[in-house]
Formats: structure tokens, sequence, C-alpha cells
């Protein structure tokens, strides 16, 4: 990248940059994780930047977060191709790729009322199947309802 382009967002000393979010998503990212918290993390979100690999594409840079395993499964579901990159003092040191787990516990729930993971007497926890990445399909572990990627945004509280 050349180096004005570089100045237009400056590097982190200490945080996350999550990367190549599908252009758009930017804002649905920073929604799932509860950002801004307070002016304790101080951000950057860059939308509709040009990508080599993607064409266009989002990134959120967030000063003094590191992520939760959690989170970083709720940003695989919205934004899958994502990569997380950790910088402290200035240098990268770990990057890693989002990716769905073939068992999602504890993230969303069930859409069936009727479903054992929606009664409050039980302590079921939700558990979902993934079907498929694209389009994005769970199977319910309990009842076998299907959820789709229209419901997770839904339940994310999130748009398209
Ligand atoms: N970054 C940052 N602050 C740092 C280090 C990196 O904001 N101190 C950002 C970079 O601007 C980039 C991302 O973190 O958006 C990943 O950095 P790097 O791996 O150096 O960039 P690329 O090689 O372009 O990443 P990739 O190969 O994943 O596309
Ligand atoms: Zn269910």
């Amino acid at each position: 990248m050349d180096v004005d382009r570089e100045l237009l967002v400056r590097k982190i000393k200490d945080g996350t940059v999550i990367d190549h979010i599908p252009a758009g998503s930017a804002l649905n990212v920073i929604k799932i994780l509860g950002l801004p918290r307070g002016s304790r993390n101080r951000m950057a979100i860059i939308m509709y930047t040009s990508s080599s690999k993607m064409g266009l594409k989002d990134i959120v840079k967030v000063e003094g977060l590191e992520l939760t395993s959690k989170e970083v499964n709720m940003i695989a579901l919205i934004a899958p191709t994502a990569t997380i990159n950790i910088v402290r003092d200035y240098v990268l040191v770990k990057k890693e790729r989002v990716k769905i787990p073939e068992l999602i516990e504890g993230i969303i729930k069930c859409s069936n009322p009727n479903c054992i993971s929606n009664q409050d007497r039980e302590t079921a926890v939700p558990k979902f199947r993934l079907v498929s990445e694209e389009p994005l399909i769970l199977r319910c572990e309990y009842c076998e309802r299907y959820t789709y990627k229209k419901d997770i945004l839904r339940q994310f509280g999130i748009g398209r």
C-alpha cells in the first residue's frame, strides 16, 4: 500500500484490526461487538476501501480491544471473510481468518418457541450444526429447525 494511503488511517499501537469485512458490514460488526465502549476504545471505521482480493472491503481498527472467541464466532456469522489481526506495540503478532464452527453453542437462539432450548425451566444451551456457509444455514441440535442468515441478523438487531 502506498504511504499516502496508509496515512489516511494510522497504524494502531495495541489492539485489534478486523480486516476483509464484506463491504458495507463494518457497522454491523461494530454493533455486535457493542462498540464503542465509552472512550476507552479509540477506533477507526474504514468502509468501501479497495482490496485486491475482494474488490471492496471494510476495516475496523480498535485500540485496546482483544476479542473473546465468542465475539470472533459472532463476527464469522455476519462477516465470514474477516481476518482478525492482533497488534501489540505496533507489531502484528497474530493474524487469523474467522471460521464458523461446526457446532455453534450459546450464541444465537432457536426460532422455534417450543424448542427445549427456549424453555425457561430447562437449561439446554442453544446448539446449532453448520449445514452450509454460503448461503448460511444452521440446524438446531434439539428440534432440527433451520436458521438462516436473516434470522441471525434479526437476533443481532441489525439490517441486511
Ligand atoms: N495494522 C494496523 N496497525 C498496526 C499493524 C497493522 O492498523 N500496527 C493494520 C494494517 O493497516 C492492515 C491490517 O492491520 O489493515 C493487517 O496488517 P498487515 O498484515 O500488515 O497487512 P496486509 O499484509 O495488507 O494484510 P493481509 O495479508 O491480511 O491482507
Ligand atoms: Zn430448536
